[in-house]
């Protein structure tokens, strides 16, 4: 899914964090959850509506979730 959006797309819009950086996060900081994604980025950290489609409490829905970016990119 994550992948057919350009890594300058942005993910978070609060925190203006693009979906390049939350790989990043993930592929070479070891960020395995939302915790560590809004540690190591600050994505997620204000409004929440980025993070999963639950959290997402905004009229215009996201398209792109740090929850999906996560369940495609983190191996175990
Ligand atoms: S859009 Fe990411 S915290 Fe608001």
């Amino acid at each position: 899914m994550a992948r057919n959006f350009p890594h300058s797309f942005i993910v978070c819009e609060c925190k203006q964090v693009s979906l390049g950086e939350i790989i990043y996060a993930i592929k070479e900081k070891g960020a395995k959850n939302l915790e560590d994604i809004e540690n190591i980025t600050d994505a997620g950290s204000s409004c929440g509506c980025c993070r999963s489609a639950k959290d997402d409490i905004g009229e215009q829905k996201m398209q792109l979730y740090i929850e999906d970016i996560l369940n495609k990119f983190v191996k175990e």
